[in-house]
């Protein structure tokens, strides 16, 4: 076995020695390549890295972990930043700004389980049902957030917008269905069912929708209705309706939510008080 003569086989090897203008040459070169590979960022620190590495004494296997660390966690908040625009979901809704005091209907444990994206790695179902006011478009946004950090793509839709996009798509084929983002997403998110009957093609459609992603990608659902009154929202089709909650409810979390109206919170309060 050889070894170099520059020092053990455990000794951490350095950065050649090389006069100053062929050693800026070759950085030169070397960021030139980098940019060229795509790698901004290792591009953009290398200078940097390379000074401190050759300041403290940094060995090239830590030299090369921290430029692929930074280039790593740069292009993963490229990507949640892409993927969070892309999802449609609005902004501003977290777990963090969730007051579960405020909410004892909503166990943490249950949110802290669903943040872990194991439900969606199931493509599980999750309905969120409630009266209005009560966190359901809260926790699916801020759960929604969470699955663009852990992996997953999110598509986030009103009813009435998906509705819309649905009835434009009535007579798009199945192969072509398989490409629009509320068939493939890994997560779709429904906010605001309830709010208004489906009329029969409507209820058709969102068949449609439900039976190709079973099994296939996630759902999640708000809703001011409960299940029994489903069928009536579903322009009164029983057999549709059945043939719908027999596809979500089969692998499925709910999260049923009786509480108190944030929005009215103070009302209440001050209701309370003058009481
Ligand atoms: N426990 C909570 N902590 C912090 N903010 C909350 C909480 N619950 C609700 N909110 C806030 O109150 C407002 C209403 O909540 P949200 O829109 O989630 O209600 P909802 O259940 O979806 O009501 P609706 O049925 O009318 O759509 C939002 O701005 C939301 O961020
Ligand atoms: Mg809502």
């Amino acid at each position: 076995m050889t070894t170099k003569a520059s020092g053990g086989p455990h000794e951490p090897d350095r950065p050649p020695a090389l006069p100053p203008r062929a050693a800026s040459a070759d950085l030169g070169m070397l960021v030139d390549q980098l940019v060229k590979l795509g790698l901004d960022f290792a591009a953009e620190a290398l200078p940097a890295i390379l000074t401190r590495a050759v300041k403290e004494d940094l060995g090239t296997p830590t030299l090369l972990e921290q430029l692929l660390r930074g280039e790593l966690e740069r292009r993963e908040e490229r990507r949640v930043r892409t993927s969070l625009r892309l999802s449609g979901l609005p902004t501003g809704q977290t777990l963090t700004n969730f007051d579960f005091a405020f909410q004892p209907a909503v166990q943490r444990s249950k949110l802290e389980a669903l943040a872990t994206g194991a439900w969606l790695r199931e493509k599980q179902a999750l309905l969120i049902l409630g009266p209005p006011g009560v966190g359901k478009t809260h926790l699916a946004i801020a759960l929604g957030v969470r699955a663009v950090e852990t992996g997953f793509s999110v598509a986030f839709f009103r009813l009435e917008e998906l509705l819309h996009a649905m009835r434009k798509d009535a007579d798009v084929p199945p192969t072509r269905l398989r490409g629009k983002k509320y068939m493939k997403a890994g997560l779709v998110i429904i906010d605001e069912v309830g709010f208004e009957t489906f009329t029969r093609e409507e209820a058709n459609l969102f068949f449609r929708l439900v039976s190709y992603r079973y099994q296939r990608g996630s759902l999640c659902i708000t809703s001011n209705k409960a299940i029994k009154d489903w069928p009536e929202m579903l322009a009164g089709d029983e057999v549709i309706t059945t043939a719908i909650l027999d596809r979500l409810l089969h692998s499925c979390q709910v999260l049923n939510i009786r509480g108190r109206s944030y929005r009215l919170r103070d009302l209440e309060d001050d209701l309370n008080g003058r009481s």
